[in-house]
Formats: C-alpha cells, structure tokens, sequence
C-alpha cells in the first residue's frame, strides 16, 4: 500500500487547510498538553495540525516528534514547520523505526488509523503504546464510519494496555468522529497480541511477559 500522495492532493490539502487552520488550532487548544512535553504525531501528514502543536510546545519548552511514511508529506511538512527549532522528523513505517521505547509523554493519532488496513492496526496501536512512557497518554481522533468502529478501537487499545480516560463519539466541524484519550495503564508489557479477525468479528488473546493472572 502506498501512502504517496499525487501532487493534486498535496495542493489541496494545504489550500484547504489554510483555510480551515483555525479549526485545526482550536482542536489544539482543547488538547491537554502542559506545553513542556516530549510529544510524537503519528501520521503528521502535511503538518497542518503539527504546526499548532509544535506552537504550543515551543512556547513551554517541549518538543514534537513527527513521523510519517511518506517521503512527500516528509518533505511538505519540513517545509511547513522550518520556523521551528523543536521539531524532529522521522521517515518510516512507525513500526520500523527506531524511535526509543517508552519516550513520550503523548502520543497523537489524527485521522490516521481508518487508513491503514485493520490487519496492520494491532501491531501499530500496540507499537504506539510501548512508545509511551509509563502513564503517557494516546489522544485519538478517528472519523466515524470509515472502516474503523468503537468495538475495533476498544479492543485495539485494550490489547496495548491503554486505559480509556475520556471518550466520545460525536460530531465536530469536520463530521462525526471518535475522540479518545487513553492511559497508558500500569500492566506488564504486552508481547506481540494475538489477533483474528473476520469482516466483523475481532478477538485479542493477550499475552505478557509476566503471568499477573
Ligand atoms: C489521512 S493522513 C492524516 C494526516 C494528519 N494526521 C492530519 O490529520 O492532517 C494519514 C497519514 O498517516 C501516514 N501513515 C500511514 N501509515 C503510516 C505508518 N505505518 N507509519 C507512519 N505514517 C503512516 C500517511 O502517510 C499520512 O500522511
């Protein structure tokens, strides 16, 4: 699966979120960053919501982390934050790069999930989850009814050992979306789940690498 976008696309979405920047900083705004984080956006794409948070946290001295799989959003997003000076960029499959474990305070995925295939999800939320540093956060926001349901995330974020801390499914300027906040709980470290799953049925077997049973 490529993850390129044509240059049509790029254009569009930076003209588009020149104009709807504004609901992007609002969204920001409402997040709960104390501003002095290490924080990681996972699927940063044209930067376009990075921007406002890599803003937040220059001004308390954090610092953001932006991976993506793309060379072409890569380079966009370079390009888009270069005014700032605590902003690193990592190339990559999330699952392949070395980023080091347990490292963020916060993680987060916007609109990024829904469009990597369900197969893939496991391994990447679980993956996520071991990035962050023991009570880190993951703040999620999914759109609703685009291949990625509520019994799918939960099931997802229970298998990585993250404790919903706030939920809801509603609708914001950009459509009905789930947002979520989750914890990462106090649980032995997950080896890798295992997964089955048909077109509508999902079921994890958890394994840890120590018996808390
Ligand atoms: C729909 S875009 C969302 C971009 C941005 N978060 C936003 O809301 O504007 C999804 C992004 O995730 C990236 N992506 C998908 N799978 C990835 C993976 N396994 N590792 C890193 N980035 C990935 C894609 O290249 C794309 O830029």
């Amino acid at each position: 699966m490529s993850y390129e976008p044509s240059t049509v696309e790029i254009c569009l979405t930076l003209g588009i979120g020149a104009i709807i920047a504004l609901f992007y900083r609002s969204y920001v705004d409402t997040l709960p960053l104390q501003g002095n984080e290490s924080v990681l956006d996972f699927g940063s794409g044209s930067g376009i919501l990075s921007r406002h948070i890599a803003a937040r946290l220059a001004r308390g001295g954090g610092h953001l982390t932006c991976v993506d799989i793309s060379s072409r959003w890569m380079k966009v997003i370079q390009h888009t934050l270069r005014g700032f000076h605590n902003v690193t960029y990592r190339l990559g499959h999330i699952t392949r790069i070395d980023l080091p474990e347990a490292s963020f305070d916060t993680i987060l995925t916007h609109f990024v999930l829904h469009d990597i295939p369900a197969a893939e999800r496991p391994l990447i939320v679980n993956t996520l989850a071991r990035k962050l540093k023991p009570g880190g956060r993951l703040i999620l926001r999914e759109p609703q009814g685009h291949g990625l349901d509520l019994h799918e995330l939960q099931a997802l974020t229970t298998a990585a050992g993250l404790a919903a801390q706030d939920f809801e499914a509603h609708k914001v300027w950009l459509g009905p979306v789930y947002d979520g906040i989750f914890h990462k709980a106090d649980l032995p470290q997950l080896v890798t789940p295992e997964i089955s799953h048909s077109s509508d049925v999902f079921s994890i077997n958890l394994i840890y690498t120590s018996d808390h049973s």
